[in-house]
């Protein structure tokens, strides 16, 4: 079986008992945790003095998702709080080599999202400097949307540009995540999974993210 791994995004969480929700989802891989200012997408989240709180008493290391403007800026503070991989847009971003670079230099993995209409090809020569590549399989800025399967032909492209190189990095997709659509995702060549209505929603969070797993690369 291909290795799968299942960040669940505590977007759908209880933002009011962060900490009980991290320790539903000990089975899972990582936290993803997504940040949001209002101007890259219509919504907002949390930011720096939160996360840090939340790497300090997360049992899970932290896949943050940066969906804010000026990542150039902010990101690399992500990486120095601890955080195990820095997703930044690809649209949000000036300088994405330069970016990927600090990201790595601070300490965490690099990635790199895309959100559905943005096209993977201008970015090939830039994949070696990134640990993973995020495919937004929705709009970016809210949980519970439908998958785009409009977005399955760019993860099947990235993956045999990825295999073709011999390139160490991960296909990420994020949104819309199901037992009904991971097998779709999975098919066209992601590994790294963002469940968060999917798990969060689930009244055992950790045998939804089993479901997951199982759903993931059924023969
Ligand atoms: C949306 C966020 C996602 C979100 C996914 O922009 O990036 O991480 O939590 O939620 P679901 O899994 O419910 O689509
Ligand atoms: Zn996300």
């Amino acid at each position: 079986m291909a290795a799968c791994r299942i960040n669940p995004s505590i977007l759908s969480a209880d933002f009011a008992n962060l900490q009980a929700e991290l320790e539903r989802i000990r089975s899972a891989d990582a936290v993803h945790v997504d940040v949001m200012d209002n101007h890259f997408v219509p919504n907002l989240t949390l930011g720096l003095p939160v996360v840090k709180r939340i790497q300090e008493v997360s049992p899970l290391p932290l896949d943050v998702h940066l969906m804010i403007e000026d990542a150039d800026r902010w990101a690399p503070a992500y990486a120095e709080l601890g955080a195990a991989s820095v997703t930044f847009h690809a649209e949000a971003s000036a300088a994405p080599v330069r970016l990927a670079r600090e990201l790595r230099a601070g300490g965490s993995r690099a990635g790199m999202a895309l959100r559905p209409a943005t096209p993977v090809e201008p970015y090939l020569d830039m994949l070696g400097e990134l640990d993973l590549l995020l495919v937004m399989t929705v709009e970016p800025g809210f949980g519970g949307q439908a998958f785009l399967d409009l977005t399955l032909p760019k993860i099947r492209r990235a993956a045999t540009v990825i295999r073709g190189a011999s390139l160490a990095l991960a296909i990420q997709v994020d949104g819309g995540i199901t037992e009904e659509t991971i097998g779709r995702a999975a098919e066209a060549g992601a590994t790294v999974f963002v469940a968060g209505s999917s798990v969060y929603g689930a009244e055992d969070a950790s045998a939804a993210i089993d479901r997951l797993r199982r759903a993931a690369f059924r023969p």
